[in-house]
């Protein structure tokens, strides 16, 4: 069997989850009896690519945190890191905290909860190759590009990719790229994003369909119906 080399994840989980209309953070909300936040971790410890793991939550919702990672009973280490006001910034604050030592870096947000190992372990794999990487699926929309309620253009599908995460970095560039986001003001909405805009590729990994971003309640209740169909028993 071939040993992959370990590599650290970002989890960025300091959001308010205002879409979902909740009034604490939308990773702490329970799906089939877990909360949102531990199916992520689940899945994430469950690969061996994977050797330390910073989690990035907002100081009052620590306590929370750490009762989630109590139940894991995970022999990785894994650690707490401050957030900041936009998930931009918390990704920041995580790359900063991340060991010395560390040379790649997946970060995978915590409302993407039905990531799967699999997905995980093909992430780590392709860091081996690639400096940037993200895991992302062909759109099956036709996409408009819209202004004022008009339709300006229509890209063509073919190129047309949903990013998703985990997305991958070798550490030394992902932090070249944020520090020069922070000194000319450019936010953006992944970290791919960066690497691009500092001229560096970033490889697509095939994602997968069932990979959702919980965003709002419609989104949890199909992440529940995506659940029950992988284990039919999840609670037994
Ligand atoms: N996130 C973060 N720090 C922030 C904002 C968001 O770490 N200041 C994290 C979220 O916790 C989530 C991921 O980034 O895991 C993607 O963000 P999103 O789905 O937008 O979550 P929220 O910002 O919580 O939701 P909303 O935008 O609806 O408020
Ligand atoms: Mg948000």
């Amino acid at each position: 069997m071939i040993s992959v080399p370990t590599c650290e994840l970002l989890i960025p989980a300091a959001g308010s989850g205002r879409r979902m209309g909740s009034d604490r953070n939308k990773l702490l909300l329970p799906l089939l009896g877990k909360p949102i936040l531990q199916w992520t971790l689940e899945a994430a410890i469950s690969t061996s690519a994977i050797s330390w793991i910073g989690v990035i939550g907002q100081p009052y919702d620590f306590p929370a945190f750490r009762e989630i990672f109590a139940k894991l009973n995970s022999e990785k280490i894994i650690i707490l890191i401050q957030g900041g006001d936009t998930r931009q910034a918390s990704v920041f604050n995580g790359l900063n905290a991340l060991p010395a030592n560390s040379e790649y870096v997946l970060i995978h947000d915590g409302a993407r909860c039905l990531a799967t190992p699999d997905l995980f372990t093909r992430c780590a794999e392709a860091l081996q190759t690639y400096l940037g990487l993200i895991a992302a699926i062909q759109v099956k929309d036709t996409i408009k590009v819209v202004n004022d309620g008009i339709v300006q253009s229509t890209p063509d599908r073919n190129y047309l990719w949903a990013a998703q995460t985990p997305q991958g970095f070798a550490v030394k560039e992902l932090k070249q790229a944020h520090f020069q986001a922070q000194t000319l003001n450019w936010a953006v909405t992944d970290d791919a994003a960066l690497f691009e805009k500092i001229g560096l590729p970033v490889q697509i990994v095939m994602g997968e369909e069932t990979n959702l971003k919980i965003t709002t309640p419609q989104d949890l209740a199909i992440a529940e119906f995506i659940l029950k169909q992988r284990s039919p028993h999840p609670l037994n």
